[in-house]
């Protein structure tokens, strides 16, 4: 039975599980919460993202919409180089409020993304593009030494450089990134770059409403005063959904389901889902613990997954996101012949059509054994993204000190790199080379 247990101004859930298992963790959601508070626990050096869209102030805004004005009206296209954090967030928060066809559409700056990964015919076909077209960058990275976006600089720097000469391609890059440390830093510096700064005390995956997100965001024309101004209110709000949220999802995971799959049913959330896999794997996979975060594009993916999650090993949950209101409204027509049998849905909105699929399949895979939690939104806006954004953030730092693991460090991610390294022959990797030569012979 699907069971209704909360409703609140943007966020309803409802789920399938042993409702005594989750009260049971009401106790432990109220210490991790305030653990957080107080900053007690562990990574609490990585806590300023807590209080951070309250924090922001006017002026602050109003620089970054500035910058972000001055790009757009001497740019055809911005790029913005960065990965993992330094990514996400924008992308995410960017493609739920673009026209899906945004990219074919004239008229205006638009946002293109590099630096997330080092294909190398992807950087080659962007460079192909802005070719002879007026751009600029922003180029964000905490530590100022990230190898992926490094590169993709490198050659964007050279290639705008070569193309406007350095003195005007130093005035269309931004960078974003420490304070004080870092290779990017003091390239800016030499370069006399506008910067901003990535606050010491927030992780890249906690980034979004720093200049690491506001500004794309803000590039792309969206207002970033309304994303802060949602973020903030649930900031203010009571623990409630968050509370629900993380006790349910540990309830589930202390009862074997180990996986999470983050379901949309509104395309343009394919990369929030992107964002949100990052925030919660990073955060809470570590010390062999953690539920594995995972995401699909309903109804897309319902030909392709519905048979594995329907049918499949039990060993996940749903979390359906569920967008109200949509910005558009297209009603299916009447056919006089109805060749193809739709006359039953003649008169109907698609988006009812959708809203049936979304809810016969929670009933579905609810009878399947898959439990399922529902977040609704009232509509895809810079106000509710920004609160969707701050729940989730506040429940992945309550849920991860429910867990017992350090949400805020990312230690794993270190080891590819330092293979990587040692095969490029990086300078300082000599060891670490010889003992991967000697691991390929055996
Ligand atoms: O969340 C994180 O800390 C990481 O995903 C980083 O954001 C990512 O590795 C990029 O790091 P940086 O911003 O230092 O280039």
């Amino acid at each position: 039975m699907v069971e209704k247990i909360q409703v609140a101004n943007f966020a309803a859930f409802t789920l399938e599980v042993d409702q005594v298992k989750v009260d049971a963790l009401r106790p432990a959601a109220e210490a991790a919460a305030e653990t957080l508070e107080k900053g007690t626990g562990e990574g609490n050096d990585f806590l300023g993202w807590l209080h951070l869209p309250s924090s922001i102030g006017e002026a602050e805004l109003a620089d970054i919409e500035a910058t972000a004005a001055q790009l757009r009206n001497s740019c055809e296209y911005v790029v913005t180089i960065g990965i993992g954090g330094s990514y996400l967030g924008a992308k995410a928060v960017i493609e739920a409020l673009s026209s899906s066809f945004d990219a074919y559409q004239g008229g205006k700056c638009k946002v293109l993304f590099a630096g997330n990964n080092i294909g190398e015919d992807y950087i080659a076909e962007l460079m192909d593009l802005l070719k002879g077209k007026k751009f600029g960058i922003v180029v964000i990275s905490k530590s100022g030494t990230t190898t992926e976006p490094a590169i993709a600089f490198r050659l964007l720097k050279d290639m705008l450089e070569k193309q406007e000469g350095k003195q005007e391609a130093a005035k269309r890059i931004v960078a974003i990134t420490d304070a004080k440390k870092g290779a990017l830093r003091s390239l800016a510096t030499q370069e006399g770059y506008k910067t901003y700064v990535i606050p010491d005390n927030v992780g890249g995956r906690f980034s979004v409403l720093t200049p690491v997100g506001l500004l794309p965001i803000a590039v792309a024309g969206f207002d970033i005063k309304a994303l802060v101004a949602g973020a903030v209110e649930i900031e203010n709000d009571d623990n409630e959904n968050v509370f629900t949220y993380a006790q349910t999802r540990n309830a589930l995971y202390q009862s074997g389901k180990k996986i999470e799959i983050l379901v949309n049913f509104c395309p343009r959330l394919h990369y929030f889902a992107e964002w949100w896999k990052q925030l919660y794997g990073e955060s809470e996979g570590k010390d062999h613990l953690g539920i594995f975060p995972a995401s699909v594009d309903f109804t897309t993916d319902l030909h392709s997954m519905g048979q594995w999650i329907q049918d499949g090993e039990r060993t996940i949950f749903e979390t359906v996101l569920s967008v109200g209101d949509q910005s558009h409204s297209v009603v299916i027509p009447h056919d006089e012949a109805n060749l193809d049998g739709l006359n039953f849905l003649a008169g109907k909105r698609v988006d009812e059509v959708n809203k049936m699929a979304e809810l016969g399949t929670r009933l579905a895979h609810v009878d399947g054994g898959v439990p399922n939690l529902l977040i609704t939104i009232p509509a895809l806006s810079e106000k509710y993204l920004g609160q969707l954004i701050y729940f989730f953030e506040k429940a992945c730092g309550v849920s991860g000190y429910m867990l017992g693991v350090n949400p805020f460090n990312q230690p794993g991610v270190e080891a590819y790199k330092k293979n990587m390294f040692a095969l490029l022959n990086k300078p300082g990797y000599e060891a670490e080379s010889k003992a991967i030569q000697e691991k390929l012979k055996k």
